[in-house]
């Protein structure tokens, strides 16, 4: 069966040209195609738009010939665009909107839209990070959702032939949805991930994950946990990672899994 294209979002922005890089390498990775999309936004002058596309399309073949490459510009709000445009992807990617002046507010509603709805997992990039880490890191909590961040993550590093760490992470004070070794060890290896570091440890969960971040090149979780309440969809450990890491993140997001 033929894959569906990688997504990405594009406003002519360094941050959709760092998307559009890591795009076009998982693109290639994925032997699939690059579907570009940028969200006219009203008033928008067509010609502006146009150029925006244009460089796009240049910028994804450097480097990557062989990938096909397909943009389109449309009239619309761009969350509500990608999250469409999820339904038949293999992966949604964005840029953050870190311009550099901006410390904390990284992800812009768009960001957190899809993290919240896309049907298909979405990656946020940033265009500041220097990208130098180079292992996958995986938060995983036992909840569904992280069952698929540990899919997800062992295939991407396996593709790019990538050390894995998998963090269990137990907030102190509290014996709720305590993951035992052997659980950890039995969800990865089931997965094929026999080479992966697996890091049980106490603490805040998102502390760990962002400190664990920084010799990382993606962190993958999942949108929610195991906690939370029902009609959340976005955990707060998954919205501290996306805010604050110091490494693209990948989001499963519940729309993804049939959540
Ligand atoms: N204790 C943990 N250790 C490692 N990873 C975790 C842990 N908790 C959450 N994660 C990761 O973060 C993802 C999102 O979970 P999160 O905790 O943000 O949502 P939640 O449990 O639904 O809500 P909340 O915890 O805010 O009440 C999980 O799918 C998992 O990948
Ligand atoms: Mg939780």
């Amino acid at each position: 069966m033929s894959r569906r294209p990688v997504v990405v979002g594009i406003d002519g922005s360094p941050a959709a040209d760092v998307a559009i890089r890591w795009a076009r390498r998982e693109a290639s990775s994925l032997g699939t195609r690059l579907r570009l999309i940028h969200a006219l936004t009203p008033g928008e002058d067509r010609s502006r738009s146009a150029g925006i596309v244009e460089d796009a399309v240049a910028l994804a073949h450097d480097g990557e010939p062989d990938v096909t490459v397909d943009a389109e510009a449309e009239p619309g709000r761009p969350s509500t665009l990608l999250v469409k445009a999820s339904a038949d992807a293999e992966i949604v990617v964005i840029g953050s909107r870190g311009l550099g002046v901006m410390v904390g507010a990284l992800l812009g509603s768009t960001g957190l839209d899809l993290a919240a709805n896309a049907r298909c997992p979405m990656v946020v990039v940033r265009p500041d990070l220097a990208g130098t880490g180079d292992r996958v890191v995986i938060g995983y909590d036992g909840s569904s959702a992280s069952e698929s961040a540990l899919s997800f993550g062992l295939d991407h590093a396996h593709r790019h032939d990538l050390p894995v760490r998998v963090v269990a992470a137990q907030p102190v004070g509290t014996e709720l949805h305590r993951i035992t070794d052997a659980e950890l060890q039995d969800a990865v290896h089931r997965r094929g991930g026999h080479d992966a570091e697996l890091i049980q440890i106490s603490g805040h969960p998102a502390e760990h994950l962002l400190q664990l971040s920084t010799d990382a090149c993606l962190t993958v979780l999942g949108a929610r946990g195991r906690g939370g309440f029902s009609g959340m969809l976005i955990g707060s450990v998954c919205q501290t990672v996306l805010q604050h890491a110091h490494c693209p993140v990948a989001i499963i997001p519940a729309a993804a899994i049939g959540g």
